[in-house]
């Protein structure tokens, strides 16, 4: 069994949508071993907990750098024997000791078709832009903001009457049925990488 830790910030529906795909086997060969946020009352913590799933809070107050704090989460996760560190919502970028540590091992979903829209607001960001398709991309975290290799990507059209909730919402649906497949392929060994490139092998 491989051992998944989700990082997250916020809400954690993506966090639900992995521990639900574990219990139904649509994740198979794994579990959600562990779930960390930086921010104490992220209600990721509160879905762990319910689920019996060991729930840690690193506050950033702790430590006096972001590698100080990346060098004591890496200790934690590796304690742990974490094998796959998958980021959900997770508003904290990484250093390079952290991407170094855990290469190819650290997965990241952003609410847009990489790379148009990186950053923290790709919804809005996307909405005003005027496209009149955007989606969801899951890809292989590195040291930049959402620029890591893309393992899969799902597309979805704009409607004139959206908002940016409504538009999140819909692209909600389609994270929480990527990101389990994505999370499979790679406990599976299905993703080959060259270069920026990923490929399934479908066999
Ligand atoms: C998702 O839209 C994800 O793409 C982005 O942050 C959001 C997290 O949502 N990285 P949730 O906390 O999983 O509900």
């Amino acid at each position: 069994m491989k051992k998944i830790a989700v990082l997250a910030s916020g809400n954690g529906s993506n966090l639900q949508a992995i521990i639900d795909a574990v219990d139904s086997g649509v994740i198979c060969g794994a579990t959600v071993a562990l779930v960390v946020s930086d921010r104490k009352k992220a209600y990721a913590l509160e879905r762990a907990r319910q689920r019996n799933i060991p729930a840690a809070y690193f506050s950033a107050k702790r430590y006096a750098s972001r590698e100080e704090y990346d060098r004591a989460l890496v200790t934690y996760l590796e304690e742990r024997q974490i094998d796959l560190v998958v980021l959900a919502g997770f508003m904290r970028l990484l250093t390079p000791y952290f991407v170094l540590c855990f290469q190819h091992r650290i997965l990241n979903i952003h609410p847009s078709l990489l790379p148009a829209f990186p950053g923290t607001s790709g919804v809005k960001d996307a909405l005003e832009y005027g496209v009149k398709v955007t989606g969801c991309t899951v890809h292989f975290v590195d040291e930049g903001m959402d620029t890591g290799p893309i393992i899969l990507q799902e597309a979805l059209e704009v409607r004139d009457d959206d908002t940016v909730e409504s538009l999140h919402q819909r692209i909600h649906a389609l994270e929480h049925r990527l990101y389990p497949q994505a999370i499979n392929l790679w406990l599976k060994g299905k993703i080959k990488i060259q270069g920026r490139r990923c490929f399934i092998d479908e066999s």
